[in-house]
């Protein structure tokens, strides 16, 4: 069983990722940054614990990590200002890391993005700034000591998920919902052997478990 604190938890993904996990037995706290998010985070099966990852100290997220043997990030600003997105997926990601080693956290799973997200179109200077930044948040945590794993989805959806997908150290763009990457997430948590791997993940045909589990060595 897995002791699983979750930054986003509240999030599409994040919230999938609660209840996944606590339908199979793991233990999972749920940070989230609104009073009203704590009965709902509760109902999938997580323990809530209020903190804004903007606000926190390192010292106060390492307090909050204590006991777990497993962080994932799957915080984001969701496109937001420029300075919103640096201290969220950016700040936000490096004070986790830094909490996570502090508290003797040992595996660090971060939901990065493709690096062709947005190619072939008009980019805007935010999403230009939000893959420069989540660039960055991918480089602080693998220097860091941590036992990490690095999950780059394509255009996240909100199609039911079909338990089928397509991960690979660089595999073709395209779509993934939220659905497959939460499982994915679950699978990557239940196979400690996967270690200090950058994944990238769309729709596919492989089922989650048998994709996760051929990702080469
Ligand atoms: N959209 C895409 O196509 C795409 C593609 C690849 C990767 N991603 C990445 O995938 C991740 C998860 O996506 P998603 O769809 O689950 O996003 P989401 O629903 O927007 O979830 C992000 C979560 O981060 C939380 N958050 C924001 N600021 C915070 C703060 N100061 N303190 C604590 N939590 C804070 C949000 O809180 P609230 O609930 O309070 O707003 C939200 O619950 C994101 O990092 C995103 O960048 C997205």
């Amino acid at each position: 069983m897995a002791n699983v604190f979750i930054v986003g938890a509240a999030g599409k993904v994040g919230s999938r990722l609660v209840k996944r996990l606590s339908d199979n037995d793991h233990q999972v706290t749920a940070m989230h940054r609104k009073p009203e998010q704590s009965d709902s985070l509760t109902g999938l099966g997580g323990k809530p614990c209020l903190l804004s990852i903007t606000d926190a100290s390192v010292d106060s997220l390492a307090t909050a990590m204590k006991g777990a043997d497993t962080v994932v990030f799957s915080a984001g600003a969701g496109g937001a200002s420029v300075e919103l997105t640096n201290a969220v997926d950016g700040e936000g990601l490096e004070k986790s890391v830094d909490a996570a080693q502090a508290a003797g956290v040992k595996r660090f799973i971060l939901v990065s993005a493709f690096p062709d997200a947005g190619r072939g179109k008009h980019i805007s200077e935010t999403f230009e700034n939000y893959m420069r930044v989540k660039r960055l948040a991918d480089v602080y945590l693998a220097q860091s000591k941590l036992d990490w794993v690095i999950l780059r989805p394509g255009t996240l959806t909100l199609e039911e998920g079909t338990g089928k997908v397509n991960a690979g150290l660089a595999i073709k763009y395209g779509d993934i919902s939220r659905d497959d990457v939460a499982e994915t997430l679950l699978a990557i948590i239940e196979n400690e052997g996967i270690s200090r791997k950058i994944i990238e993940l769309t729709e596919g045909e492989t089922p989650v478990r048998e994709a996760i589990a051929s990702v080469p060595a």
